[in-house]
């Protein structure tokens, strides 16, 4: 297989990390040990997909329904999350990578909020490549919290309750500065989407792949962006209106 051409590589890529649960219970481990082995993987993900030409990575690292796990899994992920942004705040500035978030990231632990803050802080001149985290996130509830903004905006006579465009609603959601995902990856053999990115990926390609987030590699990754250069986005048209044939008389 040949490596994609540059044309066709995903600016947006954006990822379901599922399977850390199973990777530890294959291997007789509790499953906070899948989770630390996930956080290794994100790791190799956030390096390797800026080697590979992609321009913003998303992760979806706790979805609204996570909350629901048993509590002490649920410690055990926060803990992980604060102990992985302390640890990687100085390597993103070494290495020119923007954080963001998307999410209801104020109802997360106060010690995750406070390195969250710092690392966008120390990373927001950086324009070459992002990271997005998807923390507290769910597709339902960010259209609850824009459709409330929105709403606001129409009752203080900021937008216009006619104006039915896309554009104008899409700046009330978690992601409105952010392009919509070119690609979008899960791991672990399930094919759903599990209430992420539900509008935004309404153009998006998808591709599922078997492995285990802690085993996800660059060269699983290369094997997605290998998948996607090979697919026509048609956006709704046909394929002759994307790759008109050549006209008559022209060889
Ligand atoms: C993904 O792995 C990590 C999170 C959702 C936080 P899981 O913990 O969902 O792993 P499985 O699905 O149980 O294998
Ligand atoms: C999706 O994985 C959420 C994240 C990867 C953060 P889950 O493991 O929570 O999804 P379901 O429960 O299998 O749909
Ligand atoms: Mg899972």
């Amino acid at each position: 297989m040949s490596e994609p051409s540059p044309s066709s590589v995903p600016a947006h890529v954006a990822i379901i990390m599922d399977g850390n649960g199973r990777w530890a219970k294959q291997r007789g481990l509790p499953r906070l040990e899948g989770h630390r082995r996930g956080v290794e993987a994100v790791r190799t993900a956030t390096y390797a997909a800026r080697d590979l030409g992609v321009k913003m990575l998303t992760l979806y690292a706790f979805s609204v329904e996570n909350w629901q796990r048993p509590p002490d899994e649920v410690g055990a992920l926060m803990g992980l999350l604060e102990l992985y942004l302390k640890r990687e705040l100085a390597t993103f500035v070494r290495d020119r990578v923007r954080l963001l978030t998307i999410g209801r990231t104020e109802d997360l632990p106060a010690g995750v909020q406070k390195h969250l803050r710092a690392t966008i802080e120390e990373t927001k001149q950086f324009t070459d490549y992002t990271l997005v985290l998807a923390l507290n996130y769910g597709s339902r509830s960010e259209v609850v919290d824009a459709a409330r903004a929105y709403a606001a905006a129409v009752a203080a006579g900021q937008e216009k309750l006619n104006d039915r465009s896309w554009a104008t609603f899409n700046r009330y959601l978690s992601t409105a500065t952010l392009p919509d995902p070119d690609l979008v990856i899960r791991t672990s053999g399930e094919k759903r989407v599990s209430n992420f990115l539900l509008l935004q990926a309404a153009y998006a390609e998808f591709v599922f792949t078997p492995v285990l987030w802690p085993d996800f590699t660059k060269a699983d990754l290369a094997a997605a962006l290998a998948e996607y250069a090979g697919r026509e986005r048609r956006f709704g048209l046909t394929s002759e209106q994307l790759r008109p044939a050549p006209a008559a008389g022209i060889t």
